[in-house]
């Protein structure tokens, strides 16, 4: 295994007494793993090569591939890859690059999401096994992201059609690929455009409180910030738990290939603020600014980022700070494991792991199901748990 790096599974608390949420994670570790090795395999069964994004009545559908979250199922099992050695995930994983990469050279709505779609594919792909292909199209993602940088906002434009001024907090995310191309490359061009992108983001989406917001929009022809738009979030002001989980994980990347200091502080800001507004079970709501959060669903996604970016800073920052962001990011996968994942395996009728997951609740669509970037996202957190660091994003 050549990507990321191996770090100790252990909690280093410097405590001597009790069990905290760190050491009980790494002691259900091995059991969970083997459910979890399980799960997945029968879900590979299930779902063959479709594309699934969301579940519906319990399964999985077949999503088209330009779509954001298409890269989700085959980094997954990539990471069973990583985590098992099986020959059957990786068979399962290989051919998505070329699937993907079908959105270029056919018509498609790919767009600032494609960090989402290569990294998690044909980048892993080159990082684990040294395919050059997965190289050449990580490299040709990226270029295509780069190519959408707003030079007078200092912006990623999100989307198409007429959204020229619009940037988007989901985009904190993409930026890896950028990173990536830069150091593959020896070219500082693309992270000198992630760079910029992250600082516009540190201005005008991170709120004094560490709370972030959804959408930005700029004049697409000046630069000018023109207004907040409350996007996937209940509206402007309020704080959609899937974005702030993007916005941890994200600074907390940029810091990483960056080395700069400020990009650290956003998110450790942005981990405090979103692991001050938790429930008591560690799960959010799909906003933490409801005016009437009882009985609103809550987003098991954003629990599953999060629990993977604080993961990212824990090995970011120094003992003692990083018992903090490792305590939270283990009870918050224990609290997912034990109330809200599906781990029995070859259940027909329950494809996904995790279930009360949230797509876009505003818009009412994709609520309380299953979704394969929160299935993902915690088998990454898991694998990072015990010790590997995949480096997806
Ligand atoms: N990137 C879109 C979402 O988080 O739903």
């Amino acid at each position: 295994m050549t990507a990321g790096q191996q770090v100790s599974a252990g909690t280093d608390t410097g405590s001597g007494h009790g069990r905290d949420a760190g050491e009980e994670l790494v002691h259900r570790l091995p059991a969970l793993l083997e459910a979890l090795d399980g799960k997945v395999s029968g879900m590979l069964q299930q779902i063959g090569s479709r594309s699934p994004h969301r579940t519906e009545n319990g399964l999985y559908d077949d999503c088209r591939h330009d779509w954001w979250t298409s890269g989700f199922w085959p980094g997954m099992l990539w990471l069973m890859y990583g985590l098992t050695g099986k020959e059957s995930y990786r068979e399962a994983a290989a051919p998505w690059d070329g699937r993907l990469e079908q959105c270029f050279v056919q018509p498609s709505n790919l767009h600032h999401d494609v960090g989402f779609q290569f990294l998690p594919t044909a980048v892993l792909h080159y990082k684990l096994l040294g395919d050059s292909e997965g190289r050449r199209r990580g490299l040709a993602a990226a270029n295509f992201l780069a190519g959408r940088f707003n030079l007078a906002g200092r912006f990623l434009r999100a989307w198409n059609q007429e959204k020229a001024g619009w940037a988007i907090i989901d985009s904190c995310m993409n930026l890896s690929l950028l990173y990536w191309a830069s150091a593959e490359l020896a070219d500082p061009r693309f992270a000198q455009i992630a760079t910029a992108h992250a600082e516009t983001v540190l201005q005008h989406f991170v709120r004094p409180d560490g709370s972030v917001c959804h959408i930005v929009r700029f004049d697409p022809a000046s630069g000018e910030c023109l207004e907040e738009i409350g996007g996937q979030g209940f509206g402007p002001g309020s704080a959609w738990s899937r974005g702030q989980a993007w916005a941890l994980y994200g600074f907390a990347n940029t810091y990483r290939y960056t080395g700069d200091e400020r990009f650290l502080a956003a998110s450790q800001r942005i981990a405090h603020h979103f692991l001050a507004c938790l429930p008591d079970d560690s799960v959010p709501l799909w906003d933490f600014r409801l005016p009437e959060p009882a009985g609103e669903p809550k987003d098991t996604s954003a629990a599953a980022c999060a629990a993977s970016g604080l993961l990212e800073l824990a090995k970011l920052v120094p003992y003692p700070q990083n018992r903090l962001y490792r305590e939270a990011a283990s009870r918050i996968l224990l609290s997912l494991t034990d109330g809200f994942a599906n781990l029995a395996s070859g259940r027909e009728d329950e494809q996904g792991i995790l279930r009360e997951g949230t797509g876009h609740c505003p818009e009412g669509v994709n609520v309380n199901v299953s979704l394969i970037y929160g299935d993902y996202f915690y088998v990454e957190a898991l694998a990072k748990a015990k010790g590997w660091y995949p480096d997806v994003f």
